[in-house]
C-alpha cells in the first residue's frame, strides 16, 4: 500500500508501530505530512518518499484537534494543515485518529489555525477580521502562532494566524469564504474529508465513527 503518515503525538504513535512492521516485513511506500513526522519515520526504518514520487495513496492516517458532526475537522495545532490537506486529498481513504477528548458536538473551542504569507501579513489579518465580523462572529481573537521568543514558520515557511471563534456553525461556509481572502493559503478545517475516524476511549475500547 502506499501510506501517508499524518502529524503530531497521536500520529506519531502510529508511525512508530507502522515501522515495527516494517521491520517485521511489510511492505509499504509511504510519504509524511512535515519534516517532523518524516524524521520520526525514518528513525522508526520507514523510508520516505515525496509524495510526486509516490502518486495516488491508498491511506492516510492522521490525528485531529477537534472531530465534529460529520466527521469534520479542525486540525493544523501541530502548524502542519496544509501538507496534512494536500496529503489527505491525494488519499483514497483518510482515517483519523484520537482519543475521545477530541470529540465535541459543534468544532471551534479549539483555535481553528490558518496559513498566512508572510508578505503582507498584517493586512491579510485585517481583512481576515473583517469578513469574520461580516459574517456573524462578533466576540473573537486572532493571535499569531510563536515558537518561544520567534514567530512560527511552517514547513512552507508561512505563518499560523489562530482565530479563537468559539463556535463555528457553518464549517462548510466558513471554509470557503477564509479560504478566498488573499494571503490565506490554507484553513485547518477540513470539512467532509475524513473517510473514518477510531477513537480511542479510556476503557480500551476503539470506537469507529
Ligand atoms: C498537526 O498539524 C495537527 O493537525 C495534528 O494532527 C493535531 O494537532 C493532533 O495532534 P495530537 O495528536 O498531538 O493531539
Amino acid at each position: 500500500m502506499k501510506v501517508g503518515m499524518g502529524t503530531g503525538s497521536t500520529a506519531e504513535i502510529f508511525i512508530r508501530l507502522l515501522g515495527q512492521k516494517v521491520r517485521d516485513g511489510l511492505r509499504i511506500r509511504a510519504t509524511a505530512t512535515s519534516a517532523r513526522s518524516a524524521g520520526v519515520a525514518k528513525g522508526a526504518g520507514i523510508k520516505v518518499e515525496d509524495l510526486d514520487q509516490i502518486g495516488r495513496l491508498d491511506v492516510t492516517v492522521d490525528g485531529a484537534d477537534e472531530i465534529g458532526p460529520n466527521r469534520d475537522l479542525i486540525k493544523g495545532g501541530g502548524g502542519a494543515l496544509l501538507r496534512e490537506k494536500i496529503v489527505a486529498a491525494a488519499s483514497e481513504r483518510f482515517v483519523v485518529i484520537a482519543d475521545e477528548s477530541k470529540l465535541v458536538d459543534i468544532l471551534g473551542t479549539y483555535p481553528l489555525p490558518l496559513e498566512i504569507i508572510p508578505f503582507g501579513k498584517l493586512d491579510t489579518q485585517s481583512r481576515i477580521c473583517a469578513e469574520l465580523r461580516s459574517c456573524g462572529f462578533s466576540d473573537f481573537t486572532t493571535t499569531w502562532r510563536q515558537r518561544g521568543e520567534r514567530q512560527f514558520v511552517t514547513d512552507e515557511g508561512n505563518a499560523i494566524l489562530d482565530l479563537h471563534l468559539g463556535t463555528i456553525r457553518d464549517v462548510g461556509e466558513l471554509d470557503s469564504l477564509l479560504n478566498c481572502i488573499p494571503g490565506v493559503v490554507e484553513t485547518g478545517l477540513f470539512v467532509n474529508m475524513a473517510s473514518e475516524c477510531a477513537v480511542g476511549a479510556r476503557d480500551g475500547r476503539v470506537v469507529i465513527c
